[in-house]
């Protein structure tokens, strides 16, 4: 399903992004290193990798950290219209449970492109994760 509402030149900037943030992963016990680029009500780009831990429980996924670099930078209001996110393997890598339940947070309306085992895929948050949780 194509989305109207990002441009193809922002999807091409945002999958570059969170390419280039792989780089930057901390993976030495999964040696699967992720890079995420979330796009911004406001056009901003920010990017996170996978950063584990020897407690491995205590890893933090790409998703999650670009999410809590842009609300560091950029403050609570943050809305993210998409993002992508890839791996350095080249292999499929959907948003985890819990990236899903963050993007939702602050995206309920969010694109996510990921690499599926038939190429890029676009889904919209809600079919990743129908019934997200909201606090009433
Ligand atoms: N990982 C992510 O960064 N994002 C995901 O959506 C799935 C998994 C990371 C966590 C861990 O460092 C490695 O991939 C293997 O699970």
């Amino acid at each position: 399903m194509p989305s109207d509402k990002v441009s193809s030149d922002d999807r091409e900037r945002l999958i570059e992004a969170a390419r280039a943030a792989a780089e930057n992963a901390y993976a030495p016990y999964s040696q699967f290193r992720v890079g995420a680029a979330v796009l911004t009500g406001k056009g901003e780009i920010f990017t996170g990798c996978n950063v584990e831990n020897a407690s491995y429980g205590m890893t933090n996924c790409a998703e999650r950290t670009a999410i809590f670099a842009a609300v560091a930078k950029s403050g609570p209001k943050l809305e993210i219209r998409a993002v992508a996110v890839i791996n350095a393997k080249d292999v499929p890598c959907a948003p985890c449970g819990a990236c899903r339940q963050v993007i939702y947070e602050f995206g309920p309306e969010a694109i996510i492109f990921f690499p599926s085992a038939q190429g890029w895929k676009e889904a919209h948050i809600t079919e990743l994760l129908p019934e997200g949780f909201r606090l009433q």
